[in-house]
């Protein structure tokens, strides 16, 4: 079997996406780089908004039209699977295989079936799976739980995605025992609400450790780098700060979707805080981390937003002086109580606040970047930029970074870099020695004979 792997959304799914393949390659398939190439191909999907529901369909489409003049088994999993909208989808474009968030694990009983396969069940074995390391990666992602139990009234999550369930610590730290070994440098935890971790149902699970706890234990892994992605800030907690504060391997970046800055919007959202109670968080994370890069999720226009509410929001965004943010549109989603109870917002009210708050979000990412002119920064590089003679990577902050090849810093790795320009979006650097010089550019050198060089010491 040729199998070609097409993934949607957001870092879940990027890790469901490994996971799944990992099945695929122990089953026998060889993955392929396209859908021409590939007798199985398998769509990853996510529903949390309208935009990418409908990539899906043209992209299943496409796959139908392709279906009709060769062999070719077609599926689709993730979140969009999981609700009777993809299901409809499904069927429409002559889907074969479709597997909820939960059900990953089936592909091989899928594979194996000469019929239509579809798996909805949220299965225990799950949480206990350890999917292989994977190869030849600086940066991995380690999922800590699954589902969420809150009900934001806009998202259909907690639909797709399930309950939470918190995986056991010794699978988590076993998981991490692999990827440190296959000589990952940095790691990203993953849950819908990591800040809930060990609390499933709101109650405290036997021999689960707080997220804090768990970030202490992560951090003094060996592992050079941690983060983590996403937090609720109903159940953010000083102690999280203060574990970051503590442990030199967790990144000093905080990712606290506040979704709105009015407290009349939050109540319709559901969302179980305050303005008040959220810029507390935050006068904590200050507090603990000085220096720490804070980044949000914000959504606009969502019904009966009124111009003051979405002031609101634009003085939030002054207040703690975000260095992103990630901005969107209201979706109103099939199933969600938004859809059901309120009226959605024209669409121009919707978009002409969305380019008033990228200029604002522009405006703050330009002055924050800015602090880092002239610092010498770490920076995890991936490989090329598109820049010929450039690498790529990221720093401690989440900021991509682009540098010049320099002698002895030629390929992927951990190096000091100093920022030489920065943008809203992007910094650049030259790298460092050890001593802070600069280190001579490396012109000209093939990239086979790059590799041959032995990367900085880390530092
Ligand atoms: N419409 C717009 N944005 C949404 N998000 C979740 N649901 C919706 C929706 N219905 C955003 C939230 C969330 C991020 C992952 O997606 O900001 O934090
Ligand atoms: Fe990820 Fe949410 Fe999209 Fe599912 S719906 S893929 S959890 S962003």
């Amino acid at each position: 079997m040729r199998a070609h792997l097409i993934t949607h959304g957001c870092q879940m799914n990027e890790y469901d996406s490994h996971l799944v393949q990992s099945q695929l390659v122990s089953l026998g398939a060889d993955m392929v780089g396209s859908v021409d190439e590939a007798d199985f191909v398998l769509v990853n999907t996510c529903a949390v908004r309208g935009k990418p529901v409908d990539k899906v369909r043209s992209l299943l489409g496409e796959l139908r039209i392709q279906k009709s003049r060769r062999k070719l088994v077609v599926g689709m999993m993730g979140c969009l699977a999981q609700l009777e909208e993809g299901q409809q989808i499904a069927r429409k474009f002559e889907v074969d295989v479709l597997l909820g968030p939960g059900s990953l694990l089936d592909i091989g009983a899928a594979l194996e079936s000469n019929e239509r396969f579809w798996g909805l069940q949220f299965k225990d074995e799950l949480h206990d799976h350890i999917p292989p390391a994977p190869q030849g990666k600086l940066q991995a992602h380690l999922t800590i739980m699954r589902g969420c139990d809150h009900h934001c009234t806009y998202c259909i999550v907690p639909t797709t995605r399930g309950p939470q369930v918190s995986r056991h610590p010794d699978q988590i730290m076993r998981e991490l025992d692999s990827l440190l070994a296959a000589g990952v440098q940095e790691v990203t935890l993953l849950g819908q609400n990591v800040n809930a971790y060990g609390f499933d149902a709101g109650a405290k699970l036997a021999g689960h450790p707080s997220f804090a706890d768990l970030l202490r234990q992560v951090g003094s892994s060996g592992i050079r780098r941690v983060k983590f992605t996403t937090s609720h800030p109903m159940n953010f907690t000083e102690d999280v700060a203060v574990a970051m504060a503590e442990t030199p391997a967790v990144c000093d970046f905080v990712h606290l979707p506040v979704q709105s800055g009015s407290d009349a919007v939050l109540r319709r959202m559901a969302r179980e805080y305050t303005r008040e109670k959220y810029l507390t968080h935050i006068g904590q994370i200050k507090r603990h981390l000085p220096d720490a890069v804070l980044a949000t999720d914000i959504i606009v226009g969502f019904p009966g937003e009124t111009e003051a509410d979405f002031q609101d929001t634009l003085s939030l965004y002054d207040e703690v002086g975000y260095d992103s943010a990630y901005m969107f549109i209201y979706s109103p989603r099939p199933g969600t109580p938004s859809y059901k109870h309120f009226q959605d917002l024209p669409r121009e009210v919707k978009t002409e606040r969305l380019q008033r708050l990228i200029v604002r979000q522009k405006d703050w990412s330009a002055r924050r970047n800015a602090r880092f002119q002239g610092t010498v920064q770490e920076v995890l590089l991936r490989g090329d930029a598109h820049t010929a003679g450039s690498l790529e990577g990221h720093t401690r902050g989440n900021h991509p970074i682009v540098v010049p090849r320099a002698i002895g810093a030629a390929g992927a790795g951990l190096y000091q870099a100093r920022v030489t320009a920065t943008t809203p979006h992007m910094l650049y650097g030259e790298l460092v020695g050890a001593d802070g010089q600069t280190l001579p550019l490396m012109p000209n050198l093939e990239p086979a004979a790059a590799g041959m060089i032995n990367p900085l010491p880390m530092v």
